[in-house]
């Protein structure tokens, strides 16, 4: 299975997202994360404390990825449509993240778009950063993104200061000293298993 995170917008939640997908495949078989983006978020994630994955980045990628049976790859931002075609073309599944605030919703519809103008129909919207009750602004999205026939994982990510401590302690967000950690990984855990 090889997924790639890909988003027109920035700081939607990718690598945070990569980094728990690798998690989750990793339980099922070996999985290689391939670090695509310069600012090498992800791999200086796992270098601030330990990820149960193998993470290189895309120069050295051909030579690792034959030993792994999943592969998921992490992106820049701001993708051009060139880009997106063959980012689309190289994975088996294209995972979108979109938080539920119209500047990332307006650049999801540019995406969606350009993957309809490329006929493709292997990718997947997940919804994160969802903000917490009483705001409706999860399901009110999610209504949204239903309505206009978008694929998109039934399972949506809180936003959860539990993911922030993640990164910074360099490990999946399971092994944090929070409160909020195991249902943080449970929501991951779910998506995971929408896709296998
Ligand atoms: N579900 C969440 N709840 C709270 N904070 C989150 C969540 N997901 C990600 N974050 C935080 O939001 C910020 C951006 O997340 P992340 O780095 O995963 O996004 P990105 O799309 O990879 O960004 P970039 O476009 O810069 O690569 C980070 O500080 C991260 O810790
Ligand atoms: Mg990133």
């Amino acid at each position: 299975m090889i997924i790639t995170v890909a988003s027109f917008k920035g700081g939607v939640g990718k690598t945070t997202t990569a980094i728990h997908l690798a998690t989750y495949l990793q339980t099922k078989a070996p999985c290689l994360l391939i670090d695509g983006d310069a600012n090498r978020s992800a791999t200086l994630w796992s270098k601030r404390g330990e990820l149960p994955f193998k993470i290189v980045d895309e120069r050295k990628a051909p030579k690792y990825a034959r030993d792994f049976e999943h592969i998921v790859i992490d992106t820049y931002a701001h993708p051009n449509k060139t880009d997106l075609e063959s980012i689309v073309d190289g994975c088996d599944l294209l995972v979108l993240p979109t938080t539920p605030e119209s500047m990332s919703l307006d650049a999801l519809v540019l995406t969606v778009t350009a993957l309809q103008e490329l006929k493709a129909t292997n990718y997947k919207v997940l919804l994160t950063m969802v903000p917490p009750k009483p705001s409706i602004d999860g399901e009110e999205t999610m209504q949204l993104l239903r309505k206009s026939n978008y694929p998109v994982f039934n399972t949506a990510i809180s936003r959860l200061v539990a993911f922030q401590r993640a990164s910074m302690a360099g490990l999946p967000v399971y092994a944090i000293k929070d409160g909020r950690a195991a249902r943080a990984w449970d929501e991951y855990l779910s998506v995971g298993k929408e896709i296998l």
